[in-house]
């Protein structure tokens, strides 16, 4: 068959995986758009909030006991994720990564889970919130990643299925 400018590819359907009902995403997989250029890569379309866990208790060498690092990174999310129902923002005691203040975590069902630390620029952190959202598994392409998710990596655990033997 000879294609002429302009003719789309042929479509294959494949469908979503056993077990799971189809999602607009399903269409770039199967279908006519490969996915770095889906239109409907926005996965909160349907997906749920992904949570942004921050630390309030990270604490920079300078700051006042009272005011701290991660208090402070939080009230600026708190304000700039006024109503927007895909990401959630959680405040948490400690992550377990004090030195490196400001750390936070990205989590969501089926997804893994990304730890990063030096979090000082609140723009960032929602950049890499958003990367992480719109990504299929929660694992972002190295060059879609803010710094935050290179150099301030700390961790990335897997979703629960995975963690069995
Ligand atoms: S105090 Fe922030 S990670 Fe422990």
């Amino acid at each position: 068959m000879t294609r002429e400018p302009g003719d789309l590819p042929p479509r294959m359907d494949v469908g979503p995986p056993v077990g799971r009902e189809r999602t607009y995403h399903d269409a770039c997989l199967g279908g006519y758009w490969p996915s770095h250029i889906c239109f409907f890569k926005v996965s909160s379309m349907t997906a749920p909030p992904i949570t942004l866990h921050v630390c309030l208790n990270c604490r920079s060498p300078e700051d006042a006991d009272t005011c701290r690092a991660g208090t402070r990174l939080h009230a600026a999310l708190t304000d700039r994720l006024d109503g927007r129902d895909d990401i959630s923002l959680s405040g948490v005691d400690c992550l377990s990564v004090c030195k490196r203040p400001v750390t936070v975590a990205f989590a969501a069902t089926n997804k893994w889970t990304y730890v990063a630390a030096d979090a000082i620029d609140p723009d960032e952190v929602i950049t890499a919130a958003e990367r992480y959202a719109a990504s299929e598994d929660g694992r972002v392409p190295w060059r879609e990643r803010p710094t935050l998710l290179k150099s301030g990596l700390v961790a990335r655990i897997p979703p629960q299925p995975e963690t069995r033997r």
